[in-house]
């Protein structure tokens, strides 16, 4: 499928926006290309109880999935509160589970204003699958 990163980078600013944040200051936002053609997008929302925070990428992913969608085939990822933002381990994982037999999830970052694109298997070698 053809994927505009720009696009998708500017759905995970955008999203960006939206985050609750308020303990670690530190905001992201995530939009998720799914095999459909539909973007999905997602911020990181803290809680009091620091563990049952959710990144950015796991809640665009889980709302592209809990409105039907099977594969991904793109996750953009931005921070206004970093140089670079790259994807947390367990969300590396969660990113695996929607990968579809075809075709890599591809994974757009911004490092300094330029744009990244790297494919899951950079980020997460040997991913786990049942
Ligand atoms: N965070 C994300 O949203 N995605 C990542 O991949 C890394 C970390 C969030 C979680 C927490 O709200 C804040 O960044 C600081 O760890």
């Amino acid at each position: 499928m053809e994927i505009n990163y720009e696009l998708l980078m500017n759905s995970a600013k955008k999203a960006a926006q939206n985050s609750y944040s308020p303990f670690s200051r530190f905001a992201v936002g995530a939009a998720v290309l799914a095999s459909s053609g539909k973007i999905y997008e997602g911020c990181n929302v803290e809680n009091s109880s620091f563990g049952l925070t959710i990144c950015a990428e796991r809640c665009a992913i889980f709302k592209a999935v809990s409105e039907g969608e099977k594969e991904i085939v793109a996750v953009a990822i931005y921070s206004p509160n970093a140089d670079s933002c790259y994807p947390c381990g367990a969300c590396r994982q969660v990113m695996y589970e929607f990968q579809g037999d075809n075709e890599e999830i591809s994974v757009i970052t911004e490092n300094l204003g330029q744009l990244e694109v790297q494919k899951l298997s950079y980020f997460l070698p040997c991913g786990f699958r049942i």
